[in-house]
């Protein structure tokens, strides 16, 4: 990427500086976790520091085995949750998940559109194909990962068309003449398709003309085909800077090849950020906040991506490439999986070493452990790598780390150059499209 090309930053208002043994610090303030201005405070200080958006993701099942330790996912829905901080900021774009194997597009569209109307255009629509929650929509198992895409890809359309069905220029709220909006523009879908039949029109109109920017996340080959063809920017895993490197030159071409720009599909790694003014300071919070992730858990996740079982295996043993049975049929995330696969192949690493890795004990997300210095020199590193168009933060170990995150690392992003000083743009579009 050229030096002048400003990162887009999100921050994840999932609370990852509550995770492993976080929430249990003294100022962890984690009784507001279902109330609204816990995440206020951090979506606020976030505007402040002008980032493009604050992020949730979203599951729709409850992990009771991890309920023990940590909040198991449980969380409040997305969009709800957005809708409240819409009201209290005004800047900051707002991304929300919503999953197209279980929620029907008709509903999305409405609710992602309502966002916008609520926020005067900062909404914008994180698609997940999910990985779990099938026994809660009457499923039995998980479709297979084509089989949710190509609902994915028919999901997408049929919501963009519902945008499109009630047009701004329709609203005439003319009080002379008395029309209320102009009917003969608001058009039906009339989509009849191999998952969903949908009538339309939206009930609601589009909020002006302001597009919803489009936000991807799972990047298997159907993953990526997807993503470049319709997505605004990738959500990724990216634990290394060639993983990065590869996935965004991948994407690029891929969108070319669709007649897009590779410029199109922005490439927005997680990033776990454990920051403290030492690093040795950073290397405790790390330590600490993660010393209760159980071995069992790690050696099950393992399993579970790769087939391989270490139970018995000594700590110091090195795993080889050469002891990777063929890939499992079904994986929760090919992503995942093949993100831990490649990390094998290429480091070949001693058990205790892999049990500890971001592939294993996290999501594979990007991880800095250090310095705010340290964090600015990654970033800048990876930019000058072409591996980023920026990031989405998941501040970890506690609330210090979201505020060293905002009130240093970002504010000597933008002494670099690397990112804005102030907003230009109103809407969550206009930021993401920022030069
Ligand atoms: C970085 C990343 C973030 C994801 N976030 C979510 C999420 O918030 N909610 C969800 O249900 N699924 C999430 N997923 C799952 C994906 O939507 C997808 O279902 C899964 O990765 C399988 O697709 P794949 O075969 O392309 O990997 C995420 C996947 C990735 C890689």
């Amino acid at each position: 990427m050229t030096p002048s090309k400003k990162l887009h930053i999100g921050m994840s208002l999932a609370p990852t500086w509550l995770s492993g043994d976080a929430w249990r610090r003294a100022d962890s303030g984690v009784e507001g976790l279902y109330g609204s201005d816990f995440y206020l405070d951090v979506a606020l200080r976030a505007e402040q520091a002008k980032l493009d958006f604050a992020f949730l993701p979203d599951s729709l099942f409850l992990n009771t085995g991890l309920l023990a330790s940590g909040t198991g996912f449980a969380s409040l829905d997305p969009t709800l949750l957005l809708a409240s901080i819409a009201r209290e900021t005004s800047r900051i774009g707002l991304l929300s998940t919503a999953s197209t194997t279980f929620f029907p597009p008709y509903i999305v569209a409405r609710q992602i559109q309502s966002l916008n109307w609520l926020s005067n255009g900062r909404a914008g629509w994180n698609i997940v194909t999910a990985l779990d929650g099938n026994a809660n929509f009457g499923l039995s198992e998980m479709p297979s990962p084509e089989e949710r895409y190509a609902r994915a890809a028919e999901f997408t359309e049929v919501v963009r068309l519902l945008w499109e069905s009630f047009p701004y220029e329709a609203l005439k709220l003319d009080r002379e003449s008395g029309l209320f909006a102009d009917a003969d523009l608001v058009k039906p879908v009339d989509h009849e398709g191999s998952f969903f039949n949908v009538k339309g029109p939206l009930n609601l109109p589009r909020f002006g003309k302001t597009r919803i920017p489009l936000v991807q996340a799972g990047a298997s080959g159907a993953g990526r085909d997807f993503a470049s063809s319709v997505a605004d920017a990738i959500f990724a895993s990216t634990p290394d800077k060639a993983a990065a490197v590869d996935l965004r030159a991948d994407l690029r071409k891929r969108a070319e090849q669709r007649g897009r720009k590779g410029d199109d599909i922005r490439v927005l790694p997680g990033l776990s950020l454990y920051l403290a003014p030492t690093r040795a300071e950073a290397e405790e919070l790390f330590a600490e906040t993660n010393a209760r992730v159980s071995r069992d858990r790690c050696l099950a996740t393992v399993l579970e991506m790769t087939g391989l079982d270490l139970c018995d295996w000594p700590a110091k043993r090195q795993v080889k490439a050469t002891d990777l049975p063929p890939p499992p049929e079904t994986v929760r995330s090919r992503t995942h999986s093949q993100l831990l696969r490649r990390m094998i192949e290429r480091d070949e690493p001693a058990v205790e070493d892999l049990l500890r890795r971001p592939e294993v004990i996290g999501s594979a997300h990007w991880l800095v452990v250090g310095t705010p210095s340290d964090a600015v020199a990654q970033i800048k590193d990876w930019a000058a790598a072409g591996a980023i168009d920026g990031f989405v933060a998941f501040p970890g170990g506690s609330l210090d780390a979201v505020r060293l995150l905002l009130e240093q690392v970002v504010p000597a992003l933008g002494d670099l150059g690397l990112f804005r000083k102030d907003y230009s743009g109103s809407t969550f579009f206009e930021h993401l499209t920022q030069e």
